[in-house]
């Protein structure tokens, strides 16, 4: 079988072990000759190197490891980078979180003004990475986990049309999990149809192999605990304030109960309540519950390796969101049409919305990348929420590409978190003054 060869930007990211311990687990399936991780902060990403160094000569000294902050040897002779990098790191992330509360509006990190500033700093290093890897290998896929995803998809379409980069969230399949759980299947056992945008739709169908339809009865669950569900089959998403989000989906449901919910859909249906609930500890966001939980979690175990000298009895965490990252490369690599809800550009897959909206939807991934399943008309509700909300996006993507304050403006004023105008306005002040050099001057 053929051995590949894995740079993972973002090396530094608290989910960098998961994914590496995922790869270590599929090697019968995805065998790999070498695996590189690639920050631009070399002090971030030095523990993390040097704990993985540590355990893949224990568990896989036939991988050629390394870890690097220079773009050529990272970028150099690589199958697949799989890249999670955050531009502005936890810090910025609690800006995006903190910084619309003193407007009256939800911070959060990939929706509403939080989202769209995290966005315009994505763009950069996104397009950073994306030419390295296209410079030093030319044919090598980039899986991109990259927040906020939906507008570095909208970017990549844009500003790098022909670049192999594949879009992804973890969400679709963390919650699909919760749907198994629901209904005593394994998720590999079922098969979905989805529509929408990134963090923002909705399943029209959850299917068994054999064609039997489960939606009435995740629908009847949900109705009533959300995703909530009594084993902790989606490991990933467990900590307080997930526990509830997955809650709430039960009150998202409610509005349109014909499909079922994305969870991110409550910053959009119920923003009130999200401001209401934040404003109870605006010191303390989702920024700081992840530094004081995952992140110590993380750096605290890789300490633990180096100071040790070896990982023996001292494991990192494997859940959804590594499994699907490795299925995806293994599907390219082995042309396994293995179906995957992806985000891609719409040409038709979902018949009533733009051709060149960037959508999620399921799709057959092979070599040659995914192929959309169409999905057909949606109605209006749903409709006219994505449509407002990729003009937004949409939007966000030419502020960037103009450096027009206008556009951005006019991104925040469409966006269904926040009241008006003059709330938009003000809020776009602060942001320019607290995303300083990460974002392009506008004009
Ligand atoms: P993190 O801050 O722990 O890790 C991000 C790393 O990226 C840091 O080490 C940072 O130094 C590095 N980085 C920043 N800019 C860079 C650049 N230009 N080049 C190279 N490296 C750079 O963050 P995290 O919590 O582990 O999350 C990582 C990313 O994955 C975030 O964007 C997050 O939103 C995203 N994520 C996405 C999904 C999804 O569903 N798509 C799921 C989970 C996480
Ligand atoms: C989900 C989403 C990701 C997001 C993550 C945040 O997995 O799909 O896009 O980045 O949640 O999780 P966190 O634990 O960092 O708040
Ligand atoms: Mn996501």
């Amino acid at each position: 079988m053929k051995k590949f060869s894995v740079v993972i930007a973002g090396g530094g990211s608290t989910f960098t072990p998961g994914i590496v311990m995922m790869l270590l687990d599929n090697l019968d399936r995805f065998p790999l000759r070498t695996l590189k991780l690639y920050d631009n902060d070399k002090d971030r990403q030095k523990i993390l190197g040097e704990a993985l160094e540590i355990l893949l000569k224990e568990q896989a000294p036939e991988i050629e490891f390394l870890y690097t902050t220079d773009p050529k040897t990272a970028f150099t002779d690589v199958d697949f980078c799989m890249a999670h990098i955050r531009v502005g790191k936890y810090a910025m992330r609690e800006k995006d979180e903190k910084v619309p509360l003193r407007h009256g509006v939800f911070g959060q990190e990939t929706c509403g003004p939080g989202g769209i500033a995290y966005g315009m700093r994505s763009i950069t290093g996104m397009l950073e990475i994306i030419d390295y890897m296209e410079q030093y290998s030319p044919n090598c896929w980039m899986l991109n986990y990259s927040n906020p995803a939906a507008i570095v998809a909208e970017a990549c379409r844009v500003l790098r049309p022909n670049s192999k980069v594949l879009n992804i969230c973890d969400m679709p399949v963390g919650t699909l999990r919760r749907m198994s759980q629901i209904v005593g299947k394994k998720p590999e056992e079922l098969e979905v149809r989805y529509f929408g945008l990134n963090h923002f739709g909705w399943w029209t169908s959850v299917k068994d192999k054999e064609g039997h339809e489960y939606l009435d009865q995740i629908r009847d669950y949900v109705s009533e605990h959300g995703y909530l569900t009594q084993i902790e089959v989606d490991t990933q998403h467990t900590d307080p304030s997930w526990q509830e989000t997955h809650k709430k989906a039960k009150d998202i449901l409610a509005v349109a109960p014909e499909y079922l919910p994305n969870t991110y859909l409550k910053y959009y249906l119920y923003p009130d309540y999200v401001f209401e609930h934040m404003k109870e500890h605006p010191e303390y966001t989702r920024a700081n519950e992840v530094m004081q939980g995952r992140e110590k979690h993380v750096f605290d175990h890789a300490r633990k390796i180096i100071e040790n000298g070896s990982a023996e009895g001292i494991g990192f965490d494997i859940d959804a969101h590594a499994t699907f990252i490795v299925d995806l490369a293994r599907a390219i690599a082995f042309n396994t049409h293995e179906r995957m809800v992806m985000i891609v550009e719409n040409n038709g897959a979902i018949a009533n919305f733009p051709d060149n909206a960037m959508v999620e939807v399921p799709c057959i991934v092979g070599v040659d990348g995914p192929e959309p399943l169409t999905q057909g008309n949606i109605p209006a509700f749903q409709h006219a929420l994505m449509f407002q909300q990729v003009t937004v996006e949409k939007l966000v993507v030419e502020a960037y590409v103009e450096k027009s304050y206008q556009k951005m403006w006019q991104a925040l004023t469409l966006s269904k978190t926040v009241p008006s105008a003059q709330v938009a306005k003000e809020l776009l002040d602060d942001l320019i003054k607290e995303n300083g050099d990460f974002w392009p001057e506008l004009h």
